[in-house]
């Protein structure tokens, strides 16, 4: 709909409310705010109050192991189980919904149970995955609530293992399901599935962040090699770059493919083109939600066709062993086609032709690689890897315990967030550990931090830009980042351009100083001095007012914290701080601001609020003045909001995402686009209007409060898990 023409005359019909949103069909460059109103309480089925990790507590979840045991070994008709177990299916179930986490913006993984809706249910990577959730709805229909979907997969996973050999590390419920397909999450540009995926690439085979993935339906990388070119060392540069991506180094990455490829067998009995139906998102009703209807032979058992690779990698498909790796060496490998077409490796002169049984026992045939499975051998990093774990098999299960456990816990956040008996002892770096506090400081030592605070001339510029860095950093997608920690004075985030080290360094030094003197940690100095700094800003704009606090943030120390996985976390562009500092413009900064809002979990009213008052508490670049519209700088006014509501006002663009205000008084005003999208956005405007009004004073002195608070402690699951259980 360039230039305002009508969609339909473009031949494309305009969707029914049922069906789409046609404000997004008539503009689809219009920002999408619903995603700043996700997951919301009219969409949750249970009864309010209801709280699913207490619920998950009380289980035996020994006797539920149980249960998901015997589904493993009941072969259903409609789904026989290979080898007779679905063990290896419930494994690339649970690692495909682990598998999709990117470190880049902490979106996707196990922590949701999004593989139960669109677009995940219907990608081709995920086929017949349909089937393995399927299996498990007994199991879930007799725990009903109290075991979510997102914990059910992973813990079938982890029963797979248990039940074929391998001891796992652990197991952490208190997943909480989700009701709807999370609209958020940037899976690429491409229109089309496994189309190679070009558009996400550029230069020197350079994946477009934060994606993970090499192309659009895959959870990472093609096993027939990039773009199905059978080239194991092309293969291993997308393996080491898809998998760093999902927060996992080599050794990791090795223990995965070859742990996982353990077990279980591809599928590509014949030609999907022809025989495989519609995905499950786009079936006929009366397959049930279910997709991927096979017409070749019987479409089911040795008739399968998911992958349409015919794989089985070991001897023994259900037993925990390193065999992979030593059938990775044992033979020299050539191409081959499966009966669907695809490329795939055996070994040369009829090698090990009747070592690996089929999956129904009637007949052998020879052990067979994927072109990534070679991959392990081929390149050399990971070929010194995987021969270290062919000839010390005490070394390689633990290391794959370690990164089985990594994969499908990632995205869980602090250990305040794992519940349940299995949950490991071992504090583990990549859970960003912070040790609790001695002292949890009480009103005398938080009055105390806040006159020192006082006394010590930092302005309330220094100390909310500090605390705002330190707590804004929170990711409610991986549940990583904010204050609790102090991680702000720690490498690499100490450092962060976006956090103005040569303006942030001073006032942390000083804060280091007043915790000395009071007793009181870091984290807590923090966020009492941002806290204090918000309520002489709020007092000096006559709405005097007093900022809650929960105390208890402990201090981490650089040992604590993984730098490497850190580093993904820093903001290239930050709307809230007026901060782009990107050469040419790709796309409009509101995009990403509202894209930061729904990663910090702000509501649009928040985000509203917080880019309002922050911008008149001068929290913006050193050296800018853009934005602050407003001759009190550091008290907490509408200033802002009153400037941009103005009708008296003429807008220009002065420069690519700059713009000059004229007042009707003649003054200037400079503004970015993630300041103007607030007076020219139709619902953002909507709230401006809210908050400029003149009944509206205190209104947005306690609303940007709560939302500061909010910020401030969106990481404190340790506080809010204690308030529960006490
Ligand atoms: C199966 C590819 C990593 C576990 C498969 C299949 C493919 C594949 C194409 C066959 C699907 C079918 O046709 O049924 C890959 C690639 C990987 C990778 C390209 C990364 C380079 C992993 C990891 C795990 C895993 C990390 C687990 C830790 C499994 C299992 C099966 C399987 C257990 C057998 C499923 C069954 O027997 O039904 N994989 N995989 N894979 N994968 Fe992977």
């Amino acid at each position: 709909a360039e230039g305002g023409t009508c969609p339909v005359a473009h031949g494309a019909p305009l969707a029914h409310p049922t069906s789409g949103d046609a404000n997004q069909q008539w503009w689809p460059n219009r920002l999408n705010l619903k995603i700043l109103a996700k997951d919301q309480p009219v969409q949750r089925p249970e009864d309010a109050g209801f709280d699913y990790p207490a619920a998950f507590e009380k289980l035996d979840l020994a006797e539920v192991k149980a249960t998901i045991a015997e589904v493993l070994t009941t072969s259903k008709d409609w789904w026989p189980a290979d080898f007779g177990t679905y063990g290896p299916f419930m494994i690339r179930m649970a690692w495909h919904s682990a598998g999709t986490y990117r470190v880049g913006d902490g979106r996707g993984g196990a922590g949701e149970g999004q593989q139960r809706f669109a677009p995940l249910n219907s990608w081709p990577d995920n086929a017949s995955l349909d089937k393995a959730r399927r299996l498990l709805w007994p199991v879930k229909k007799k725990y009903g609530q109290s075991l979510s979907w997102a914990d059910l997969i992973v813990l079938a996973g982890n029963v797979a293992h248990e039940t074929m050999g391998m001891p796992t590390f652990g197991f952490s419920g208190g997943r909480i399901d989700a009701y709807e397909p999370a609209d958020d999450v940037y899976w690429g540009p491409e229109t089309e599935w496994t189309n190679g995926g070009a558009e996400r690439y550029k230069g020197e085979r350079e994946l477009d962040n934060p994606l993970a993935a090499v192309e659009m339906g895959l959870i990472y990388v093609n096993p027939e090699g990039p773009e199905g070119e059978p080239d194991p060392l092309k293969s291993a540069k997308d393996i080491h770059e898809t998998f760093s991506r999902m927060g996992m180094n080599a050794e990791e990455t090795v223990a995965l493919i070859g742990g996982g490829h353990t077990f279980g067998k591809t599928h590509g009995a014949g030609p999907v083109e022809g025989n495989i139906g519609a995905e499950p998102e786009a079936a006929d009703i009366e397959q049930m939600g279910l997709g991927w209807k096979n017409a070749y032979g019987e479409g089911k058992g040795r008739d399968t066709i998911t992958s349409g690779l015919e794989v089985t990698w070991t001897y023994h498909p259900t037993r925990w062993d390193n065999e992979f790796f030593h059938i990775l060496y044992a033979y020299e490998w050539e191409l081959m086609e499966s009966p669907a077409g695809a490329k795939q490796w055996r070994p040369v002169n009829g090698g090990g032709s009747d070592m690996v049984p089929e999956s129904d026992f009637q007949g052998r045939r020879e052990p067979r690689m994927l072109t990534s499975d070679l991959a392990l051998r081929f390149d050399p990093v990971f070929g010194e890897i995987s021969k270290r774990f062919k000839d010390d098999f005490a070394a390689f299960q633990d290391a794959y315990a370690r990164a089985w456990f990594k994969l499908t816990h990632r995205d869980m956040g602090p250990i305040a967030r794992h519940y349940g008996p299995e949950v490991p002892s071992e504090e583990l770096v990549w859970m960003d550990p912070v040790t609790a506090p001695e002292n949890v400081p009480g009103d005398a030592e938080v009055q105390a931090v806040k006159d020192a605070v006082a006394s010590s001339g930092l302005s309330v510029t220094e100390l909310v830009k500090t605390a705002w860095a330190a707590a804004s950093s929170f990711r409610s997608s991986d549940k990583r980042g904010g204050a609790n920690g102090g991680r702000i004075r720690l490498e690499p985030q100490r450092s962060w351009e976006v956090n103005e080290p040569a303006v942030i360094g001073p006032v942390i030094t000083t804060l280091e100083q007043i915790a000395e003197q009071t007793g009181v940690t870091f984290a807590d100095t923090l966020v009492i001095a941002g806290n204090w700094a918000v309520e002489k800003a709020a007092a000096d704009g006559g709405v005097p007012v007093s900022v809650p606090f929960t105390p208890g943030r402990g201090d981490a120390t650089q040992e604590q914290t993984d730098e490497e996985s850190f580093r993904h976390m820093e903001p290239k562009i930050d709307g809230f701080r007026n901060w782009d500092p990107r050469p040419s413009k790709q796309f409009p900064s509101e995009f990403a601001l509202v894209d930061r809002a729904n990663l910090i979990g702000l509501s649009a009213p928040e985000m509203t609020v917080l880019v309002a008052g922050l911008r008149v508490l001068g929290a913006v670049p050193e050296g800018s003045t853009d934005g602050v519209w407003t001759e009190n700088v550091g008290v907490l006014s509408q200033d802002f909001l009153t400037a941009i509501t103005d009708i008296d006002t003429q807008w220009e663009k002065v420069a690519e995402g700059r713009y000059r205000g004229v007042t009707a008084e003649g003054k200037e005003l400079f503004g970015t686009r993630d300041d103007l999208v607030f007076g020219s956005n139709s619902e953002l405007r909507t709230l401006s209007e809210v908050y400029a009004a003149d009944d509206a004073k205190e209104k947005f002195v306690r609303d940007f409060v709560a939302a500061w608070v909010k910020v401030m402690d969106a990481d404190r699951f340790d506080a809010r898990r204690a308030a529960k259980e006490s």
